[in-house]
């Protein structure tokens, strides 16, 4: 017969955190985000080989994860698992160009040639978001350069038609340049003395390199918690498959990967046994791989005992899913992330081992963040969370009026990532699992991701908390009603200015 689970399942929306007692040593400054990546012998005193210095990493899929937003990550401390629903080449170039990335130096892949015109410049301005452009003779990327052109240059809300690039830009003579080669810190101290914002680095044929910005360098100082490897490179994941690991792995390893992760809807299953134990006998055991998704004890058991570094828990939470309505499978997030987060203690007090465990998917508000690891989650995976930010690899738009970027499922038919869904045999999937969507538009990742860590370190502090370890044996959650959940935001007032709520 059946198996009947008596209890609904729930998700974070229907719960809150009751406050502990807050010593006056649990101030924000002494709380450590500080979390394990990777599984390791916790009870031998093992230090794990991944760690994270905020539980933050970004989903695995188009829309969300490439190279841009994996730095802008790795600078706050957290992980991005680059797509892997794009050919072994293109995700190997974009870990290496990660791995390869110098703090301050941006290659500049947005440019202009000189004849085009102020419209179009508007129009780049507009899709980047970018203030300033290169301008090279060809428009490309590695063109000779023949000028800058920012939005100081022009009044924006008037654009003369027709206008040339060449007659409004800083023309290449009037530039200061860095020759190929530049230290971070000569190229600052260039920036200073010429009273200049950004400088071109060029090579000797005087061909665009990269540019270096006065705003980067004061943040690239301003980055206490940023993630590097032992060569100071930032840490990149990347996502594969159950099909194509034998070629994908070998060249995401020769690109410098840190961490991969098995992408599927549904990771309880003989293709993630095989795909771990292959990867492990092939490559190693210091080759880390993350499997999932799964919802269950049963399902965190087998993953683990498989060998997974860590496992993912969601299935159908996702804001672009529809996996739920489409075939009646999944289960509320906050209830797999409990019983998953008992099953992964029930294995470590059995082995001694600590398989790290991600919540992925349904984060809407950041408290839910807080929720998620409060329930024991080690990390959370955040997929619309990303996408709003101009790190991400989709347009920004304007609709109704409203700044918004787009973002879209691996499951749905404009990503076409089938394999995510992937059960063996021959029939390839026929329906989607995910839609296409916007999002609205929130500005730069540092400001956001920012926000967020000060809200879940605030409210570590009124359970107090100095640590998610500290935070997962200390927590008090409640259930709430709905009446309980309405009364939670602003009610039976006329609310004059909503920005004080993002
Ligand atoms: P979000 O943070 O709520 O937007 O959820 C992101 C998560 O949704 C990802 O990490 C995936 O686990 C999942 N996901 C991505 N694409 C799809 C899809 O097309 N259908 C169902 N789930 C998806």
């Amino acid at each position: 017969m059946a198996f009947f689970y008596e209890e609904p399942s729930h998700t974070f929306g229907e719960y809150l955190l009751i406050p502990g007692y807050t010593s006056a040593d649990c101030i924000p400054e002494h709380v450590t985000l500080r979390t394990p990546v990777v599984s390791y012998n916790k009870k031998a005193g093992e230090e794990p080989a991944l760690s994270m210095n905020i539980p933050m990493v970004s989903a695995v899929m188009q829309s969300v994860s490439d190279d841009k937003l994996a730095i802008a990550l790795a600078k706050e401390g957290g992980i991005s698992f680059i797509y892997g629903s794009q050919t072994i080449e293109d995700q190997a170039a974009m870990v290496a160009r990660v791995k390869s990335y110098k703090a301050g130096f941006v290659t500049s892949d947005s440019n202009i040639r000189p004849d085009q015109t102020l419209e179009e410049v508007v129009e780049l301005i507009k899709k980047t978001g970018h203030s300033t452009i290169a301008v090279t003779d060809d428009g490309s990327a590695r063109g000779k350069l023949e000028g800058i052109i920012t939005e100081r240059d022009f009044r924006i809300d008037h654009v003369p038609a027709n206008s040339k690039v060449s007659d409004y830009m800083t023309p290449f003579k009037d530039l200061i340049t860095g020759k190929d080669g530049i230290s971070l810190s000569d190229a600052n101290d260039l920036i200073w003395t010429h009273k200049v914002n950004q400088l071109p680095v060029i090579d000797s044929n005087n061909h665009l390199v990269s540019l270096v910005f006065r705003k980067d360098f004061d943040s690239h100082e301003t980055h206490p918690l940023e993630l590097l490897d032992s060569n100071h490179r930032y840490i990149v994941g990347a996502g594969i498959n159950t099909r194509d690991y034998m070629k994908r792995v070998p060249a995401l390893l020769d690109a410098g990967v840190d961490i991969l992760c098995l992408d599927s809807s549904e990771g309880y299953s003989e293709w993630q046994a095989r795909a771990l134990k292959d990867i492990h006998e092939k490559f190693g055991k210091n080759v880390k791989v993350g499997a999932g998704n799964v919802v269950d004890r049963e399902g965190f058991m087998f993953l683990a005992e498989n060998g997974a570094d860590f496992v993912k828990i969601g299935i159908g939470g996702g804001s672009i899913c529809i996996t739920r309505e489409q075939k009646g499978i999944g289960r509320g997030q906050a209830t797999a992330t409990i019983e998953v987060a008992k099953a992964r203690d029930e294995y470590y007090a059995k082995t001694g081992i600590y398989v790290p465990i991600c919540s992925d998917g349904g984060i809407v508000h950041d408290y839910h963040i807080t929720l998620a690891l409060a329930m024991g989650a080690d990390f959370v995976m955040l997929g619309r969370y990303f996408a709003r930010f101009d790190e991400s690899p989709t347009n920004k738009l304007i609709i109704n009026g409203n700044y918004v970027k787009e973002y879209w499922g691996e499951g749905s038919n404009r990503a076409r990532n089938w394999q995510r869904y992937d059960l063996g045999g021959k029939s390839g999937l026929s329906f989607e699992e995910g839609v296409d969507s916007y999002v609205p538009y929130a500005g730069r990742l540092h400001d956001n991701v920012a926000m967020t860590v000060s809200k879940v370190v605030h409210t570590m502090c009124n359970c107090g908390a100095l640590s998610i370890p500290e935070l997962q044996q200390k927590a008090k959650l409640t259930l709430v009603s709905q009446v309980t959940i309405d009364e939670g935001s602003a009610h039976d007032v006329t609310v004059k200015n909503t920005s004080i709520h993002s």
